[in-house]
């Protein structure tokens, strides 16, 4: 009972971008067992987190929004508010990284990464805010950023990424002290090195040049993420705004 009050999410609505797989399905998946009904936006749908969801006996469904495309996150969002009637919960989680220095890596592809990390979470933000603001929804907005938003990861070279994550960081103060008269607070995460398919893509002779520099002597698992979320969308972090919360296994102290 006491949990529940903290941090109980029963009755909200929580939108998770890019919850077709890796942290975004994970997390979507801890949020429905909180009690929130989940919606899933991402670019091709996620069916499989929807069943994984409703076969549990939690609320979801899915949409398809490109998080750069103001039309579709709209149009995406004008049905989540038609279907659920409000938006309580963002996690702005889809993103993307590019492993290139920065002689090799074209305009183009700073600009994608930019534009989907930083651009496309502050397009996102900024339409669910005013949807807060609009039903007078006191909401909580997480934005996912990344320890390589404090630090430059090594060995591999990742300019646009680390700066869009560093971004994200300030972007969320921003928006924090903007909208703390509407009530709507909002807080990012920063998570290390987690197992998922954007991970699973990295050769193996980079993951063991990594392995070193873990304090833990491990990557992190994206279940590991859920509890700091869960924290800072929940009645339990009323006080909470503008801070970015740390998961990485100690990474960035040595
Ligand atoms: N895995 C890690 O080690 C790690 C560490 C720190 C931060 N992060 C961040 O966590 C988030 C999720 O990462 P992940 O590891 O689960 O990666 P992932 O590649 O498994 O998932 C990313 C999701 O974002 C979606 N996406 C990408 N571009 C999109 C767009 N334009 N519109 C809508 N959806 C889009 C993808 O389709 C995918 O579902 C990212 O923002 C990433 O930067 C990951």
């Amino acid at each position: 009972m006491y949990l529940e009050e903290l941090f109980g999410l029963s009755g909200k609505t929580a939108i998770v971008t890019g919850a077709g797989r890796g942290i975004g399905q994970v997390v979507a998946c801890g949020l429905a067992k909180a009690g929130a009904e989940v919606v899933s936006i991402s670019r091709s749908g996620a069916p499989e987190t929807v069943e994984m969801i409703t076969k549990e006996g939690g609320k979801a469904y899915d949409l398809k929004a490109d998080v750069t495309k103001e039309a579709e996150v709209d149009a995406a969002l004008a049905e989540v508010v038609k279907r659920s009637g409000k938006i309580d919960i963002l996690f702005n989680n889809a993103g993307v990284c590019l492993h290139k220095d920065t002689f090799s890596a074209t305009i183009e592809e700073w600009r994608n990464v930019i534009d989907i990390n930083l651009t496309g979470e502050y397009i996102m933000a900024r339409a669910v805010g005013k949807i807060m603001v609009d039903l007078g929804i006191k909401g909580s907005i997480v934005n996912m950023a990344s320890m390589s938003g404090s630090v430059v990861n090594i060995p591999q070279w990742q300019a646009s990424y680390n700066a869009s994550k560093a971004g994200v960081m300030h972007m969320t103060k921003s928006l924090a002290v903007e909208w703390i008269d509407y009530g709507i607070r909002v807080n990012s995460l920063s998570p290390g090195y987690i197992s998922t398919p954007m991970a699973a893509d990295v050769p193996q002779e980079l993951k063991d040049a990594w392995m070193p520099l873990f304090p833990m002597h491990r990557m992190g698992k994206p279940e590991e993420l859920i509890p700091a979320i869960l924290y800072l969308v929940s009645p339990a972090a009323g006080y909470t705004t503008g801070a970015d919360i740390i998961v990485d296994g100690g990474y960035t102290l040595i």
